[in-house]
């Protein structure tokens, strides 16, 4: 019978979700992304090479195995046929025999990537969102309004045009009244978009399908779920959030699958918390510490390149992650970048409003008023790089482990202590 897994983010994304879907990868024979777009960036190091995949499941750099791209993504066509060429300039073999796209995926289209940037553009200091500009909310909107393009519109050039025509009907009043900029001409836009839809037809598929098939042959299913919880956009810290559920709830409606499907929940915890872009972070720091995390962990964004705002392992926020995921592992990565720090700090509740809280505040904007409360423990100064088993650890980092676990309820199944592949403990 098959085995199905998901793999989320249980913070505010990169927490080396890209690496534990690689390594898990071996375990299943189809990987599936089924929400967000290319706003991911997922690293996967392999023998010391460095990928980062932003659209394309993070299981393709294993030659053997199906990736799909289910109905929950939102694919930007432009920056799917450079992921394309990138791979196979690599020797990845990326063929719709073993690549494919759901008919129901929503592109998102140059509109939607200027209209993301108009929007931030005007936003002035604290309420910039600090989006990644690709477009996502607004090709999310037009899903919604349902005025999208979906994929299984590009087997019809009509259809596509008109569509287009109606979707910038709104748009381009937007643009010319509210941001004061000029129109976007339909005719330009389908254009513009004809080389790159032309290269999608043969991917095109139907991946409910496909993951049914699997599953009759007794297949595993990998799900590769992208952002975090705390930027889920019902669950997360709206409205500093992405447009789609993040959580791991959203795996099977996002591929086309029943919620049965799903045997496993892996949530991906970073040793410690960043956040790129706006929004409340309340363990942040700016100290030593801080500068420790950023350059050790070198925390500058697989997409945009921004600094990561660093801070301590929040486990009010992970508390709220667990809720929402029933993860049944947890994988703790670059456990190693803690390594050196004479004093290691963990949030166990915050302070609000005169009283101690073990889940963040309902209320909008609350997660920017409370105090975090911390417990100090003893940090090591070995470089456990190396280190490939439990015991091998230094007391320390097994107690910092055992303190997670003991705080969250749930079991920690993987360690990573490094990007690669290899550097990983599994327990
Ligand atoms: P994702 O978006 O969740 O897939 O994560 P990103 O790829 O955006 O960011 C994670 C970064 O940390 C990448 O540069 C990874 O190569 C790196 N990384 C992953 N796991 C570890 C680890 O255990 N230790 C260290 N030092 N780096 C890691
Ligand atoms: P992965 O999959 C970290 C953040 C952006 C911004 C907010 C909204 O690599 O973990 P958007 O462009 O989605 O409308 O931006 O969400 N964001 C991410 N932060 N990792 C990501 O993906 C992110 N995807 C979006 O920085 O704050
Ligand atoms: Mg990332």
């Amino acid at each position: 019978m098959s085995q199905n897994l998901v793999v989320v983010g249980a913070q505010w994304g990169d927490e080396g979700k890209g690496k534990l879907v690689d390594l898990l990868t071996e375990k299943a024979e189809v990987i599936v992304r089924f929400q967000g777009g290319n706003n991911a960036g997922h690293t996967i190091v392999v023998h010391g090479k460095e990928t980062i995949l932003h659209l394309i499941p993070s299981g393709i750099l294993h030659p053997d195995k199906i990736c799909l791209i289910g109905n929950g993504v939102v694919l930007d066509p432009e920056v799917f046929c450079r992921e394309l060429d990138s791979l196979q300039n690599n020797g990845v073999s990326v063929g719709p025999e073993r690549l494919k796209i759901s008919h129901k995926t929503h592109l998102i289209m140059p509109y939607h990537k200027r209209l993301d940037n108009l929007r931030e553009k005007i936003r002035s200091g604290g309420t910039r969102i600090g989006t990644t500009g690709r477009g996502i909310g607004p090709a999310y909107e037009d899903k919604v309004a349902r005025v999208g393009v979906r994929a299984v519109d590009v087997l019809d050039e009509d259809l596509l045009r008109g569509k287009i025509a109606k979707a910038l009907e709104e748009k381009n009043i937007l643009c010319e009244h509210h941001f004061g900029e000029a129109p976007d001409s339909a005719e330009d836009v389908l254009q513009q978009v004809l080389p790159w839809a032309r290269r999608l037809k043969p991917y095109l598929a139907d991946v409910s399908g496909e993951i049914q098939r699997a599953r009759d042959a007794g297949q595993n299913i990998l799900f590769e779920g992208a952002q975090g919880t705390l930027l889920d956009v019902d669950h997360g810290t709206f409205p500093y959030v992405t447009s789609s559920n993040t959580v791991a709830g959203n795996a099977a409606a996002g591929s086309g699958c029943g919620m049965f499907t799903i045997d496993e929940v892996v949530a991906v915890v970073k040793a410690y918390t960043t956040r790129v872009g706006g929004g409340p972070h309340p363990t942040e720091i700016e100290d030593e510490a801080g500068t420790h995390m950023r350059e050790r962990g070198a925390e500058y964004g697989a997409t945009t390149g921004r600094q990561r705002r660093c801070g301590w392992l929040d486990l009010v926020c992970l508390r709220e992650a667990v809720r929402l995921n029933t993860p049944t592992n947890l994988a703790i990565t670059k456990l190693d970048v803690l390594g050196g720090l004479s004093e290691i700090r963990v949030c166990t509740e915050y302070e609000h409003e005169g009283v101690r809280l073990s889940h963040p505040p309902q209320k909008e904007g609350g997660l920017q008023e409370v105090k975090p409360v911390y417990t100090r423990l003893e940090g090591w100064q070995e470089d456990i790089s190396g280190v490939r088993s439990w015991d091998d650890l230094p007391r320390a980092a097994r107690d910092y482990i055992q303190f997670i676990e003991d705080n969250l309820g749930v079991k920690v199944g993987y360690i990573s202590v490094g990007p690669g592949r290899e550097q990983t403990l599994i327990r």
